[in-house]
């Protein structure tokens, strides 16, 4: 699907820049035609005779002196897509606040062309606040994202920043340059339900509501028509309808509202809720020995029941083997579940990234390995993608 399709390979400087001229000749392979553009940073690592050797032709280097009047929006306009790998920390900063005061984030800002990145940096450096707001920023701006993965880096280190395999980025381009998706209605269930105790108490989880929230707004990235119901205050993408509630009655009742094509329930539900909370604050002098609870109504259940069944997909939080969740997607006759560790390291609640494998309705499973829950919410919509078409 990149035949004849015109790619400028953006090379930054990091070590991982010898894996370019690997993703150089699998652009060519794959019917691509290339033009690389080098950051002096680039050139510490791999040279641009080796990428000549690889295209057959010379790589832009600067932004002044070649034979090129004007490389950054020559290149710009020639493109019908920009791939930066490796995309260091310092170029992603630079696109995020316009800077353009080089070869590289010149191109990037004058290209009006779908943009890919494939960040490459220590794990420290991928996790520093101010990396984790220029992402965010450019995923607003549009820009699209591969990896990084967990692995091996420069220096002897591992951790989460290792860029994304030629394969996966060339995989991720022809997803990119391919036809747009069929749009979809999407319902997405996201973060923890609060069952109140009293107007200041609440039985409650972990949830933040990060997962689902990922989802949804890659799902609206993607022009799908997303519904979120959600009890989390994060932002959303500005195409996401978002309904705000707080208690699994009260996201049970919006759920109820909607007919979509998939649902994909990330929220962490309250199994049970107080009889009878108090309208009052309640009292430590009055003390409280115990709390009735009554059973929350199973949300997904209601919506694997209905006569007009989307395509539904599960998150099972479990805090041990893969085999219960197996056991609770074949019994909840879901689609798809998702199974996390909640228990894991970098898995589960609050965190940017998650471990998760797919269990289908057969029980056939899936491990994935961890990586940002942005990246999780993108393959994951990959995958319900393709099922849902393979259906129609
Ligand atoms: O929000 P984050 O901080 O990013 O954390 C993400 C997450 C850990 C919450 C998420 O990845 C996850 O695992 N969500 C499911 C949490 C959960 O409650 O799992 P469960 O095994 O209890 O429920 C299984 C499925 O049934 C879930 O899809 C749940 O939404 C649904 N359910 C459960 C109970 C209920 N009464 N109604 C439901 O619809």
């Amino acid at each position: 699907m990149l035949t004849g399709k015109r790619v400028v390979l953006a090379v930054t400087g990091g070590v991982a820049a010898y894996k370019s001229a690997y993703l150089a000749r699998r652009l060519l392979e794959a019917g691509a035609e290339v033009e690389v553009a080098m950051s002096d940073a680039a050139r510490n690592f791999i040279g641009a005779q080796t990428f000549a050797a690889i295209t057959g032709k010379t790589p832009v280097i600067d932004l002044f002196g070649q034979d090129l009047v004007s490389p950054h929006t020559e290149l710009a306009r020639w493109a019908d897509v920009v791939v930066v790998a490796p995309a260091t920390a310092s170029t992603l900063g630079k696109v995020a606040h316009g800077i353009s005061d080089d070869l590289i984030s010149a191109l990037l800002l004058a290209t009006t062309k779908p943009v890919l990145f494939a960040p490459a940096m220590h794990t420290e450096m991928w996790e520093h606040p101010a990396t984790r707001e220029n992402i965010e920023k450019l995923r607003s701006f549009g820009y699209h994202f591969v990896g990084p993965e967990e692995g091996g880096l420069a220096g002897g280190d591992v951790g989460i920043g290792r860029v994304a395999e030629p394969e996966s980025i060339v995989e991720e381009l022809k997803r990119l340059m391919g036809a747009p998706e069929e749009p979809l209605e999407i319902l997405v269930t996201a973060g923890g339900t609060r069952e109140p105790l009293d107007p200041v108490r609440y039985l409650g989880n972990r949830s933040t509501g990060k997962m689902g929230h990922a989802i949804a707004d890659e799902a609206a990235r993607r022009g799908h028509s997303v519904v979120l119901v959600t009890t989390s205050g994060l932002q959303t993408h500005p195409a996401v309808e978002v309904v705000r509630v707080e208690t699994a009655m009260e996201m049970k009742e919006a759920v109820d509202g909607v007919s979509p094509d998939v649902a994909v329930m990330t929220a962490a539900v309250a199994d049970f809720r107080p009889a009878d909370p108090s309208e009052e604050k309640l009292p430590r002098e009055d003390g409280l020995d115990s709390v009735e609870l009554v059973p929350n109504p199973d949300i997904l259940a209601s919506v694997v029941a209905r006569e007009d069944r989307p395509y539904v997909v599960g998150f099972a939080a479990e805090t041990g083997s893969v085999d219960r969740a197996i056991e609770k997607a074949l019994k909840k006759g879901v689609d798809l579940m998702v199974y996390n560790d909640v228990t894991k390291p970098g898995s589960g609640f609050g965190t940017d990234t998650n471990e998760v494998t797919l269990i289908d309705a057969s029980g056939e499973v899936e491990a994935w390995p961890q990586m940002p829950k942005t990246e999780v919410a993108a393959r994951l919509l990959d995958r319900i993608v393709a099922d849902v078409a393979s259906r129609r």
